[in-house]
């Protein structure tokens, strides 16, 4: 007999194929309509194997059921929960689904995604025994294998499926959540320099300040890509198309350049005080540079782009910290 995890792997391997059959399926239309309004091809929903979890309220329930796995291991599973008096319901209702894959392949959880308005937008699987959302990182199993010299960090299910649609086929995300240090580890393991396609909005950019340094103690080299005036790489693409996007990749910023730029913004440079304190900020921020020719290289960079006078930065950064 096969263990838990082999059980629960192969539950999720059924689950998602009945999401899919669904979704090809009569009853899935309004589903794989969606998908087409936004621009998947029949290729991409099979490479992705997107799928649809449809009205009835137990339906996977019942099909799981009658393949021979116990309610015991299907609560486990996260896929259905069983109530005592309400009786057994499928987690995901008439949602798009998208499974969720560890770098070998194997299903470990879902994302779904309510069609058209309503909360939560995404609904995902909860931490099972096989999903662990913070160790995982969705579109890997196939970024693994492109064979560019980089990868793509991008917010969502979306960004990452239309982007290797496009032919970015190095792009992952994290699951919705924070990206952590386990995640940048699990990738250093592929790639040596990633950029970053966070949503344009204000918690994409947060969300990309909190990444750079975690990616920076993993090792890794960090650029970020402008996606003005569009909000996430999905809808860049859908826009202006994968010439246009590789372009903004080949003019990717230095990520200093970048937490700079979103520094400044909260400061009036007009301002002799505020500009004052703008500097100061920029000092204890070169402070991360320990070798003294790239630190003095970024001291540079700040004079030529503010004026500040190279002699000054750096005696103000050798104030905040120690003199290289
Ligand atoms: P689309 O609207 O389908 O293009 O999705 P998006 O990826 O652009 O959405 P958004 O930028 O709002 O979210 C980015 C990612 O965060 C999603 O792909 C999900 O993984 C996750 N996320 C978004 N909304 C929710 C939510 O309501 N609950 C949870 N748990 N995760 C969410
Ligand atoms: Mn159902
Ligand atoms: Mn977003
Ligand atoms: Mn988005
Ligand atoms: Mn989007």
């Amino acid at each position: 007999k096969k263990d838990l995890k082999g059980q629960l792997l192969e539950i999720n391997r059924q689950a998602a194929k009945y999401f899919f059959y669904q979704l090809k399926s009569e009853r899935g239309t309004i589903a794989y309509e969606y998908l087409t309004n936004r621009k998947l091809s029949d290729e991409t929903i099979s490479k992705f194997g997107l799928g649809y979890s449809n009205k009835y309220s137990n339906d996977l329930y019942q099909y799981l059921k009658q393949l021979g796995y116990s309610d015991e291991i299907l609560k486990q599973s996260g896929l259905v929960s069983i109530d005592e008096t309400k009786g057994a319901y499928d987690k995901f209702w008439n949602r798009v689904m998208f499974p969720i894959m560890d770098v070998n392949n194997r299903v470990i959880g879902f994302g779904g995604r309510v069609m058209g308005e309503g909360e939560p937008k995404y609904l995902n699987s909860p931490e099972t025994l096989l999903f662990d959302k913070s160790r995982n990182l969705y579109g890997l199993n196939v970024a693994r294998t492109s064979r560019k010299h980089n990868m793509l960090i991008c917010e969502g299910y979306m960004d990452v499926i239309a982007l290797h649609q496009a032919g970015f086929n190095n792009a992952v995300a994290s699951l919705g959540t924070a990206f952590t240090g386990l995640q940048a580890n699990l990738l250093k393991r592929y790639t040596s320099e990633v950029l970053l396609t966070y949503d344009s909005d204000g918690a994409g950019t947060k969300a990309a300040l909190r990444a750079i340094p975690i990616l920076k103690e993993a090792g890794l080299s960090i650029k970020v890509i402008n996606m003005q005036p569009y909000k996430d790489p999905d809808e860049f693409i859908k826009a202006l198309g994968a010439d246009e996007f590789q372009k903004r990749i080949d003019e990717a910023q230095n990520s200093f350049y970048f937490e700079i730029e979103v520094l400044e913004r909260d400061y009036d440079l007009n301002d002799p005080e505020q500009k004052t304190k703008f500097f100061n900020e920029v000092a204890k921020k070169l402070l991360v540079f320990t070798e003294e020719i790239e630190r003095n290289n970024y001291i540079e960079a700040m004079d030529r782009k503010y004026h500040v006078g190279f002699d000054n930065l750096r005696k103000l950064v050798n104030h905040y910290g120690a003199t290289l």
